[in-house]
């Protein structure tokens, strides 16, 4: 039987307003969205749907919050961020039921995803106090240099669906840190984990007789009626976005007018290469948490399974059976390891995918079919025999389906790895550190996964190159992406 979607005690809970200046309210146009269970297609909320308007007012208090912001003192700043994280931890189950509720992945994932989204705020509640400038004599020896770093300014921080807790974390905690104010625009799909962790933050700075327009949010059912006016306002310092390719590319054209600092987190194509050195069974544990987190629905994902000829039986065999062991659910559910889907139109892709590849002669190992229950389910899928042409290689899939492709030699697996104009992260299997430091030298992403299957962590610079992104977030550098350097010749 499928659970409530959504305990009643953690639904009173739910701001479903537009959060400005420390108040939750209805949108100007009085338009709601309703925000629905993928499990089981059943609508959770409705929630405010913010228009340009909305945005003009969050903008107009993220810009009157900012001034006393940066200037409040790091410790201050960090000391907030020390109690959201505390409170965001001790209401982990609540935080959990939400993000299984409107997402999707199972119960043990959401926690898992909780503890990843608190630790960037607790990472950065550290970091507050500790970014540094410079003070030195100038090569010429007439003058002193003293280097300052200054908060930008409003940030928009627009996020994804796919982590409704981690993304708005790592932008928002970093952010604040800083001495930013935020203006934030949380995903259509899954707006609800962002008002529950905004409401805690509202509630500390009100608590603390801090400035509330620190921190806005416009859930909107149309991103560019947000995006559009506030790209064009020159009160508006920095843009973070978390998304596809396309439209990340289109919101660095929206911002070139206003010079905005940028930084983009966007797609990827991870390349998942096992050598005939590797340990097998910890290859086929790491291909199962690379790909089946959030049921594929990440974009560090591995996207294609490179595998040397002569252990690819060996490896694919594997893979199959452990995929045969993962049960299909709805989130909420005991046991479950693979929710659905985030709506139709991804199944509809996936399945687009996986047909087009049999079609081109891919052989179907387990899969490759759509269970027959309410929600947007699509099984564990493995293929092998796949040409490196096919779309279930070349772009981002998106779903739980891991293609495998064999190669005969070290060049050719970096050659195929490459062949993409993405670059988020590789993963790579070899008992050989030769190897493993050619990879890293070789392989053009971000971001290398050796020996195992996360990479993922708060306190390391995630991020792509090439088409994967600009920019850092977590780590020491993802608070760089919100400061200035301020040069003072004395
Ligand atoms: C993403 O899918 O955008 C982020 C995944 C992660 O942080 O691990």
């Amino acid at each position: 039987m499928t659970p409530p979607a959504l305990p009643p005690t953690v639904a009173a809970h739910v701001p479903t307003g537009i959060l400005i200046d420390g108040a939750w309210r209805p949108a100007a146009s009085g338009r709601t969205f309703t925000v629905s269970d993928p499990g089981t297609t059943e609508s959770l909320f409705d929630v405010a749907d913010a228009g340009s308007d909305d945005a003009l007012d969050a903008l107009t208090a993220a810009s009157n919050a900012f001034p006393e912001w940066r200037a409040t003192a790091p410790r201050v700043r960090s000391e907030l961020l020390r109690a959201v994280f505390e409170t965001i931890t001790a209401r982990t189950e609540d935080i959990a039921a939400l993000v299984t509720a409107e997402g999707g992945k199972p119960l043990a994932e959401s926690r898992a995803e909780v503890a990843y989204g608190a630790d960037y705020i607790r990472w950065y509640a550290e970091q507050a106090v500790r970014f540094e400038g410079l003070a030195r004599r100038a090569p010429s020896g007439t003058n002193h240099q003293l280097v300052l770093r200054r908060a930008v300014g409003p940030a928009l921080l627009i996020t994804p669906w796919n982590f409704p807790i981690a993304m708005i974390a790592r932008k928002v905690a970093p952010a604040l840190a800083a001495g930013c104010s935020v203006v934030i625009k949380p995903a259509q799909l899954t707006p609800l984990t962002t008002a529950y962790v905004a409401e805690i933050i509202r509630a500390e700075l009100a608590d603390r007789g801090l400035p509330t327009g620190v921190i806005n949010v416009l859930p909107s059912a149309s991103a560019r009626s947000i995006s559009g006016p506030l790209l064009s306002d020159p009160r508006l310092r920095k843009l973070s976005f978390t998304g596809s390719t396309e439209v990340g590319s289109a919101l660095l054209k929206a911002s070139a007018d206003t010079v905005l600092r940028t930084s983009m987190e966007l797609g990827g194509n991870a390349p998942f290469l096992v050598f005939e050195d590797a340990d097998i069974d910890a290859a086929v544990t790491g291909a199962v948490q690379a790909k089946m987190r959030n049921a594929g629905q990440t974009c560090v994902a591995a996207n294609r399974f490179l595998v040397h000829a002569s252990v690819a039986e060996e490896f694919t065999a594997a893979l199959t059976v452990a995929f045969d062991k993962l049960v299909v659910g709805h989130g909420a559910d005991e046991g479950v390891t693979v929710g659905p889907l985030i709506e139709e139109a991804a199944v509809d892709r996936v399945q687009e995918v996986v047909a087009e590849a049999v079609d081109g002669g891919a052989r179907v190992r387990i899969g490759a079919e759509r269970p027959d229950r309410a929600g947007y389910f699509y099984n564990p899928t493995v293929l092998d025999r796949v040409s490196p042409d096919l779309r279930v290689i070349t772009e981002e899939t998106f779903g739980p389906v891991a293609p495998v492709v064999t190669f005969g030699s070290e060049d050719e697996a970096v050659a195929l790895a490459n062949s993409t104009p993405f670059g988020l992260v590789a993963y790579a299997y070899t008992r050989d550190i030769g190897r493993v430091l050619r990879l890293a030298e070789s392989v053009d992403t971000g971001m290398l996964g050796v020996n195992r299957g996360l990479v993922s962590d708060a306190s390391a610079p995630f991020g792509g190159v090439k088409s994967s992104g600009l920019g850092r977030e977590g780590g020491e550098a993802g608070i760089e992406e919100y400061l200035d350097s301020v040069y003072v010749a004395i």
